[in-house]
């Protein structure tokens, strides 16, 4: 094919080896059938509660979201909440969301700016950095009981490239040791260049992992999402990194090698070539040609906007989507206009609900030939100068919460499998070698709730 990109299993873009974008070897993943009660068993949520939840780094925002000193956002992850602050110095720290005095919730609202938290009960004051400001009455206190200055709870919070961990635990490995990917892999987006355009979250009818699962592979798009198959690839390149990290380089541009029609364009790849700027009319190259064009466009494009990093970026990133797996509950679909970050977050009690949280990040450029990549399912009209943050759109079970067509689909098959896999008929998934993602993430899992981690 023109561009050199061919869809057989298993697929390999054949990118250098060494270079980011090259296939890593599969490691052995044996072939265990795992017990479907993790999908739905109250006993399953616990152990994850005990023994996975404290111990992982959880992604709990991103830097553009907070920039000032005093800016912060509500992370919440459960039954737990956690406050990330701006602080003074320009550095990052997080807090339980929870008052020394009574247990209240200290932060009500989910963003914003403050000079300090007022908890609303009884009006403590904390500073940013978590530490006592005020204790309303002081003089009614026993001096023995406060002498300690209670603050708030610190928790361990790092950053990398953009993104913002918290870890619960205390004894687990630094951040930069535990994330799976090698180095620059998400620093060359630019994610802390971005802006929150977007944010969603939708509370499904459905255990966290089963939410997971469904957006690990793309072996479901030709049957869940036909539409897709015009400028998709479904044979995905799948790689496994270490402590359960991965990620699938889902080929755009292209026609999926199922179809039979490889001598026309597809009216989804005509939509593509225009928004890299190529006039669709005047492309003269096959269907299997339009990846690689786009990708020249967009390099060209990024000169004239002076995109420096699009340098750091391999051909096949200018297209493709590098869908990131961050064990255990985050993927990310990374793209050099903008990511698409989807965490998959545990209801407080009930394990058949997850919260499927979005945010849609976005690098603006002023040109109107600049936009959102079509596919992330921004609805028309919305600001994406990235001057107001929005307010986050929470959507309750039951109601569609308008992502674009695909993933109402999601919806439906998730919602679909979660009831199907309490069957007695069910005894367990059978991954084959496309969902290996699938495989390496419940095996990193079993390691936590089995002890080996
Ligand atoms: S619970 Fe926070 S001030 Fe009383
Ligand atoms: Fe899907």
């Amino acid at each position: 094919m023109a561009d050199g990109f061919k869809a057989e299993w298993p697929m390999d873009l054949k990118a250098p080896e060494g270079s980011l974008e090259a296939k890593q070897p599969r490691p052995d993943l044996g072939a265990d059938v795992v017990d479907p009660s993790r999908y739905y068993s109250r006993a399953f949520m616990e152990k994850e509660w005990a023994q996975l939840w404290p111990r992982v780094w959880l992604l709990a925002g991103v830097t553009p979201d907070i920039r000032e000193p005093g800016d912060f956002t509500v992370f919440k992850h459960g039954h737990e909440e956690f406050i990330i602050a701006r602080q003074d110095d320009g550095g990052i720290r997080a807090f339980y969301n929870v008052c020394p005095h009574r247990g209240n919730r200290v932060c009500l609202t989910e963003q914003g700016s403050v000079p300090a938290f007022t908890c609303p009960f009884h009006s403590w004051r904390f500073n940013c950095d978590g530490s006592l400001a005020q204790i309303t009455d002081e003089e009614t206190y026993d001096p023995e009981l406060i002498k300690h200055r209670p603050g708030l709870t610190e928790v361990r919070c790092d950053t990398i490239g953009g993104l913002i961990f918290i870890n619960m635990d205390g004894a687990a490995p630094p951040l930069k040791e535990w994330i799976g990917l090698p180095e620059g892999y998400i620093e060359n987006y630019e994610i802390e260049k971005m802006n929150v355009v977007r944010h969603v979250r939708s509370e499904w009818k459905a255990n966290w992992k089963t939410g997971v699962d469904a957006f690990y592979e793309t072996y479901h798009l030709p049957h869940i999402h036909p539409q897709t198959q015009g400028v998709m690839e479904d044979f995905s390149q799948v790689d496994l990194y270490p402590n359960g990290f991965s990620r699938m380089i889902v080929p755009i541009g292209v026609k999926s090698h199922r179809v039979k029609d490889q001598d026309s364009i597809d009216p989804y790849q005509a939509h593509m070539m225009m928004e890299a700027g190529i006039d669709p009319q005047a492309y003269k190259g096959t269907p299997a040609g339009v990846r690689a064009a786009i990708q020249e466009a967009k390099r060209e494009r990024a000169k004239k906007f002076n995109l420096d990093y699009y340098d750091r970026l391999t051909d096949g990133q200018l297209t493709d989507s590098w869908a990131t797996g961050f064990f255990p509950n985050v993927q990310i679909g990374m793209h050099p206009e903008g990511v698409f970050i989807m965490r998959f977050v545990p209801h407080p009690t009930d394990p058949e609900r997850f919260y499927y949280d979005n945010m849609t990040m976005f690098r603006y450029v002023d040109d109107p030939g600049y936009t959102v990549p079509g596919w992330m399912g921004l609805p028309e009209g919305m600001d994406v100068t990235g001057e107001i943050r929005p307010e986050i759109e929470h959507v309750p079970a039951d109601v569609k919460p308008d992502l674009g067509e695909v993933l109402d689909q999601d919806v439906e098959l998730v919602y679909a499998v979660q009831e199907g896999v309490k069957s007695r008929g069910f005894a367990g998934p059978i991954w084959c070698e496309q969902e290996d993602r699938l495989r390496h993430f419940h095996r990193e899992l079993d390691r936590y709730l089995n002890g080996e981690k």
